[in-house]
């Protein structure tokens, strides 16, 4: 089952038993004590070594460090929220899986991106809840992640792994902005709802499962200036600006280059063009269909595309929140060399 694939300990791997007491109670305690905020959806979001998480997404956080062992193969798509998570997912699947599937006939026809493969935080609580639905390629495995770096499991970042990271970054006004839509098309009716200008406030104090935005950022820069071969950084803006460019580094860095012939044949730009948003978007399963994320939880596919361009921040953002957006990233990426969104 695919949960075994995962909780990989030496004794019991199958076995929820291999938890200290037998089951998750031993998170559900610390959970409980951590400081805790509204959030954007309807969840309670904790705090939890200066990163805020929703609580059950915390729990796997916490059960993959405990018990995850990666494979020198596996591959991690790592993204903060509202970044390009889908767009990354599906072009990873593409590019690693190119002799498996014809363009013609390829699961991206008839699934979204997000059903192709897990997120390593949700996929660890499975275990624990009997669920197998969703595909995961055999080898190498890939996984999406929202975690911080820091918070991965040991056996990710060690630098003995040879697995491998891409880290998608974007400007964090769209990040902001696409956050907000995305908000509001999931949040509960039930709840109050939230106004721009607070949404604006939490984002910029961080307060965001996973936030906050720019310590994301700079865990994995950092990681990426320790390894340039375990962690490749791309932003959305050159992915939207030079997707071929992109699409080859991606698959270079993954251990899948692109030959000459595969080259000459046009499957870079194949690739790009079944992954594209005006594609994707466009396809019945993303109008219409529905993905199951976390066992507790179905989205509509349509959520995870909106405009899927760069600088819509432009005709949403006052010039006071440009301002102060701009000020938090030029305070936070000082010194650190990663300049993508430092405006002079
Ligand atoms: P916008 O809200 O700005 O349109 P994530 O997948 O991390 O949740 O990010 C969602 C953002 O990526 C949305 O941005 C969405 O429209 C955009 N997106 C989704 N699929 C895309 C694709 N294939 N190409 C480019 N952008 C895409």
């Amino acid at each position: 089952m695919a949960s075994s694939i995962l909780i990989n300990t030496p004794s019991s791997s199958k076995n929820p038993k291999h938890l200290k007491n037998g089951t998750t109670d031993e998170y559900e305690v610390t959970i409980a004590t951590l400081p805790k905020q509204n959030g954007w959806v309807n969840e309670n979001l904790v705090k939890y070594h200066d990163t805020w998480f929703n609580s059950t997404t915390l729990k796997g956080v916490m059960l993959a460090q405990d018990h995850f062992v990666a494979r020198p193969t596996d591959i991690f798509l790592a993204t903060f929220p509202k970044c390009g998570t889908t767009w990354l997912k599906a072009l990873a699947f593409t590019i690693v899986n190119r002799n498996r599937y014809d363009f013609s006939d390829h699961p991206l026809l008839t699934k979204n991106p997000q059903a192709l493969f897990p997120f390593l935080e949700i996929f660890s609580l499975r275990d624990h809840e009997n669920e197998d639905e969703l595909e995961i390629s055999s080898s190498p495995r890939l996984f999406s992640i929202h975690t911080p770096y820091p918070h991965l499991p040991e056996s990710v970042r060690s630098w003995a792994s040879a697995c491998r990271i891409v880290y998608v970054v974007r400007d964090p006004k769209d990040v902001f902005v696409s956050s907000w839509y995305h908000m509001k098309k999931i949040r509960s009716k039930e709840l109050p709802q939230l106004t721009i200008e607070e949404c604006f406030k939490m984002f910029c104090e961080g307060v965001y499962q996973f936030g906050p935005y720019w310590d994301h950022v700079l865990g994995f820069w950092n990681a990426s200036m320790q390894s340039l071969d375990k962690v490749l950084i791309l932003t959305y803006e050159d992915l939207k600006k030079n997707p071929i460019d992109s699409a080859k580094k991606m698959a270079k860095h993954l251990g899948h280059p692109f030959s000459v012939d595969e080259e000459k044949n046009g499957i870079v730009e194949e690739t790009v063009k079944l992954c594209s948003f005006d594609n994707l978007s466009n396809l019945e399963v993303n109008k219409t269909g529905v993905t199951k994320i976390a066992s507790f939880r179905y989205y509509e596919n349509h959520v995870f595309f909106r405009k899927g361009s760069v600088g819509d921040w432009q005709t949403h953002l006052t010039p006071e929140m440009v301002e102060k957006i701009n000020e938090i990233s030029k305070q936070k990426f000082r010194g650190t060399g990663f300049t993508a969104y430092v405006s002079p």
